[in-house]
C-alpha cells in the first residue's frame, strides 16, 4: 500500500485556496458580481479567501468585545450564582476513625472512597491518586494494620477503624526504619509512588510476623511464623505497587535490609563541598569522568 499523501487524497489541491474557496457554491448573482468586477480564476479564489478571512477577524474581534463588555456590567441583584461552599451530601454518614493516632469525626458522602476522604477531607494528601482504579498502588495505606488500596475502599466501611498514612510513620522528627531504608538505598526517584511503597513494605513486614503466605511461597502448608523474606518474596510481595521511575532494586534493598534486620552498606553519598572545591580547574568548572567528579 502506499503510503505516501496525495494532495487531491486530502481535497488540498486548490494551493491558492486556503479556506477551500473553489469550494464554496455561488449564487448567480454573486457570480454575476465578481463577473463584472473582473475577478475570475486564481484572482477570484484569492479574493474569495481574503474576504473569508477578514470575516473571520471580525466575528473573533466581535466575540472579545462582547466578552469584555459582559464583564464589565455590574451584577443584577437577581443573578443566581453557583454555591461556593459544598452542598449537602446527598447520602452522608458519619464516621468515626482514628487516623495515624488521632481520632477523627468525618461526614462524607456514602460513595467516597477513603483516598478522596484523606485528601479532601483531611488534607492528608501524602497518599497519592495515581490510577484511581487499583492497579497502580499509589494510594496504599494501613486499616487496622493491613494494607489497602484507599481508592478502591468506601471511607464509610473504615467506621471505628484506625488508618495509618504516609504521615503517620515518623515519630516527630525520627523517620520509621522503613523511610530511612529507602533514602540509604535510594529507593525513588520522582517520589510519587513512594509513599504507597512505604505503607506497603511497612505492612508486609506484619505480614511475614504473622506468617502470611505468597503466590511464591513454596509450601503453602508449611505455617511458620517470622518469615525471612527472600529477594523473589519482596519482589512478589511488592507487586501490587508500581514505580514509573523504576526504583525497584533501591526498593527491594531496603526492604530486605529493614526485614532481615541485616544492615548494609550504602552505596551512593553527597559529594562534600570539599571535594568539588578540589575538583574544581582553574577556569572554575569542574571535571566529571567515569560518573565521578575527579
Ligand atoms: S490510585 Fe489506587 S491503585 Fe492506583
Ligand atoms: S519514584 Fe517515581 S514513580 Fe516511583
Amino acid at each position: 500500500m502506499d503510503d505516501k499523501f496525495e494532495p487531491e487524497e486530502l481535497n488540498l489541491n486548490e494551493a491558492n485556496s486556503p479556506l477551500g474557496a473553489e469550494e464554496i457554491p455561488l449564487s448567480p448573482d454573486e457570480e454575476q458580481l465578481l463577473g463584472d468586477l473582473g475577478l475570475f480564476g486564481s484572482t477570484r479564489r484569492e479574493f474569495l479567501g481574503q474576504s473569508m478571512a477578514a470575516i473571520l477577524g471580525t466575528f473573533a474581534f466581535g466575540l472579545l468585545a462582547q466578552e469584555e463588555a459582559l464583564a464589565a456590567l455590574a451584577p443584577s441583584p437577581d443573578a443566581v450564582y453557583a454555591s461556593q461552599t459544598p452542598a449537602k451530601f446527598e447520602n452522608a454518614v458519619r464516621i468515626l476513625v482514628k487516623i495515624n493516632g488521632a481520632r477523627q469525626r468525618i461526614d462524607v458522602d456514602s460513595r467516597t472512597v477513603l483516598l478522596d476522604a484523606l485528601r479532601e477531607n483531611l488534607a492528608l494528601t501524602g497518599t497519592k491518586k495515581g490510577c484511581d482504579q487499583g492497579q497502580c498502588g499509589a494510594c496504599t495505606v494501613m486499616v487496622d494494620g493491613r494494607r489497602v488500596l484507599s481508592c478502591l475502599t468506601l471511607a464509610a466501611t473504615c467506621d471505628g477503624k484506625e488508618v495509618t498514612t504516609i504521615e503517620g510513620l515518623a515519630k516527630g522528627n525520627e523517620l520509621h526504619p522503613m523511610q530511612a531504608a529507602f533514602i540509604k538505598h535510594d529507593g525513588f526517584q520522582c517520589g510519587y509512588c513512594t509513599p504507597g511503597q512505604i505503607c506497603s513494605a511497612v505492612a508486609l513486614l506484619q505480614e511475614a510476623k504473622n506468617g502470611d503466605a505468597s503466590h511464591v511461597t513454596p509450601d503453602v502448608r508449611e505455617r511458620s511464623r517470622n518469615l525471612t523474606l527472600s529477594e523473589n518474596e519482596i519482589k512478589e510481595r511488592m507487586s501490587g505497587n508500581i514505580c514509573r521511575c523504576g526504583a525497584y532494586p533501591g526498593i527491594v534493598a531496603a526492604i530486605r535490609e529493614v526485614q532481615s534486620g541485616n544492615r548494609t552498606a550504602q552505596t551512593w553519598g553527597f559529594v562534600s563541598e570539599e571535594r568539588i572545591a578540589l575538583a574544581m580547574n582553574p577556569e572554575g568548572k569542574m571535571e566529571v569522568r567515569h560518573n565521578e567528579i575527579v
